[in-house]
C-alpha cells in the first residue's frame, strides 16, 4: 500500500483476499500509514505488517527478500502517482519499493489519484513504461475523486482488484477458446405486463463467466433479465424470452463473417419450457364475474439440444433442474438432450438450486458415470466445471 485517501479501501481488499483463501502481507509506505494504522492491517490480516528497511522482523535482517520470495502476486492498492514513479524508474528507497525491485513475480497495480495527476504526461509515460515491464493494471475507475474533482483517479472496486488478482494467478487451460453460457430465467409474456418465469438468479452463470475468463477463454454470455452486474471482459448478450435467447445463442454458437463460432457451450439458464400462444397485446382486464382462466401455452425450442445436435467437434454441457428422483431423471434428460455432460442439481435439496450462493451437483457423462460433489460455493462449483470443460475441450481437439 502507499499513501492515499483509498488507503483505507485496501481494508477491504485484503478482507476479500482473505475470504477466497488467500494469505495476505501487508508492506505499507510511511505515507499509507498516515492513513491507516499498522493495527488495522494487522488485524485484518492476521499477519504482522511489514514497513521498514531498517526494522526488519526476519534474523538475517533481509525482510525484503524473503517477502519478495514468498509472493505469488504483488498488489499495489493504492499506487499513487509517486510509487508509480519510483517503480518505472527502478527507485528502491525504502521497503515497499525495494519489494518491487527483488520481486519476480506478477505485479498488479491499482492507481488512486486525482484526475489531473493520473492525465499528466509524466504519470502517463510511467504507467507506459511499466505496462512494457509487465505490470498489470486495474483501473483507475472514472467517477467522483476525494478531492472533489471528477474523471479517472477512482480506485478500481475492489471485487475488481481481487478478480484481477486471480485472473493473474489460474492457469490459462482455456486460452484461445470460446465458450458460450447462458444464464438466468426467460420471461415469456402472457399480456404487456404480465409474464412466466421461475427464480433464477444468474449466479450460477456468472460464475462460470468468471471462471471461464479467469482460465483464459473469451466468454460469450446470453442472459435472462437478472439483477446482477455485468462481468468486466465478458460479452454480454440480455435477451427476454426463451425464443429470443433460442436464436441469439444460435447465431452466437456457428461462425459468421463478424465472429468467430464457439469450442463449447454451458447452458446454466432456466428457459421456460413453454410460452402462451397468443401473448395479449393489452392488458388482460379481470371479469368480477369470471373465477377461473385458461391459458394456452405452446413449445419453447429445445437450445440445448440444438446446439448439441449442430456441434460436431464442440462441447455441450447442460445443466438439469430437478425436484426428486434428480439422478433418473438426470439420465432421462441426458439421453433426450444428447449433450457431453449433464450437471444435476436438485432445487428442493437445502443449499442447492435457484437464488443460493451455494450449489450441490453431480455430473453425469457421457458413459452413464456419474460423479457427485459436496456442497460448494457457485464460485467454486463454477471454477471445478470449467476445468472439466477445458479438458474435455483438450480432448476434443486432439
Ligand atoms: O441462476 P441461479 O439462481 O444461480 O440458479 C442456478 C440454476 C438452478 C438455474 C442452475 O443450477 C440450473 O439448474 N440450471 C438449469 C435450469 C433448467 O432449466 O433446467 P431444465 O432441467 O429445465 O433444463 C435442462 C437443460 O436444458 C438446461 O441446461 C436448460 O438451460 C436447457 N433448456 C431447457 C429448456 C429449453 N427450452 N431449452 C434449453 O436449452
Amino acid at each position: 500500500m502507499s499513501g492515499g485517501i483509498a488507503a483505507y479501501r485496501s481494508l477491504d481488499i485484503i478482507r476479500l483476499f482473505r475470504e477466497q483463501g488467500a494469505v495476505v502481507t501487508v508492506a505499507a509506505t510511511d505515507s499509507a500509514l498516515e492513513f491507516v494504522t499498522p493495527l488495522s492491517f494487522q488485524a485484518l490480516s492476521g499477519e504482522p505488517i511489514h514497513n521498514s528497511l531498517s526494522n526488519p522482523t526476519t534474523p538475517d535482517g533481509m525482510d525484503h527478500i524473503h517477502l519478495a520470495r514468498q509472493a505469488d502476486l504483488f498488489v499495489i492498492a493504492p499506487a499513487t502517482a509517486n510509487l508509480l514513479a519510483k517503480m518505472a524508474a527502478g527507485l528502491a528507497d525504502d521497503l515497499v519499493s525495494t519489494l518491487l525491485l527483488a520481486f519476480d513475480g506478477p505485479v498488479l497495480v491499482a492507481p488512486a489519484m486525482n484526475t489531473n495527476m493520473w492525465n499528466h504526461p509524466a504519470t502517463r509515460r510511467n504507467v507506459t513504461q511499466l505496462k512494457a515491464d509487465g505490470c498489470h493494471f486495474v483501473g483507475p475507475a472514472k467517477g467522483l475523486l476525494a478531492c472533489g474533482e471528477e474523471g479517472a483517479g477512482r480506485l478500481a472496486p475492489v471485487d475488481e482488484i481481487v478478480e484481477e488478482a486471480r485472473t493473474i494467478l489460474t492457469p490459462k487451460s482455456l486460452a484461445g477458446r470460446r465458450l458460450l453460457i447462458t444464464a438466468g430465467p426467460t420471461h415469456e409474456a402472457l399480456d404487456p405486463v404480465r409474464f412466466i418465469a421461475n427464480s433464477s438468479s444468474g449466479k450460477m452463470g456468472w460464475s462460470l463467466c468468471r471462471a471461464a475468463r479467469r482460465a483464459g477463454a473469451d466468454v460469450v454470455l446470453v442472459h435472462g433479465p437478472v439483477s446482477l452486474p455485468s462481468i468486466p471482459g465478458v460479452e454480454s448478450h440480455p435477451v427476454t424470452s426463451a425464443q429470443e435467447m433460442f436464436e441469439t445463442t444460435l447465431s452466437l454458437w456457428h461462425q459468421s463473417k463478424d465472429r468467430p463460432g464457439c469450442d463449447g457451450a454451458i447452458l446454466t439458464a432456466a428457459v421456460g419450457d413453454y410460452r402462451p400462444v397468443t401473448p395479449q397485446t393489452d392488458k388482460i382486464k379481470k371479469n368480477p364475474d369470471q373465477t377461473e382462466i385458461s391459458l394456452t401455452l405452446t413449445t419453447n425450442p429445445d437450445i440445448l439440444a440444438t446446439l448439441a445436435s449442430q456441434g460436431a467437434g464442440k462441447v455441450v454441457v447442460g445443466f438439469a433442474a430437478e425436484t426428486g428422483d434428480a439422478l433418473n431423471r438426470g439420465v432421462e434428460k441426458m439421453a433426450r438432450k444428447g449433450c457431453d455432460l449433464l450437471v444435476i442439481n436438485d432445487l428442493l435439496e437445502p443449499g442447492a438450486g435457484f437464488g443460493t450462493d451455494t450449489n450441490r451437483v453431480t455430473l453425469l457423462n457421457r458413459k452413464g458415470e456419474m460423479t457427485p460433489w459436496p456442497l460448494l460455493s457457485k464460485e467454486e462449483v463454477g471454477e471445478q466445471l470449467i476445468q472439466t470443460v477445458a479438458t474435455l475441450i483438450q480432448e476434443r481437439a486432439k
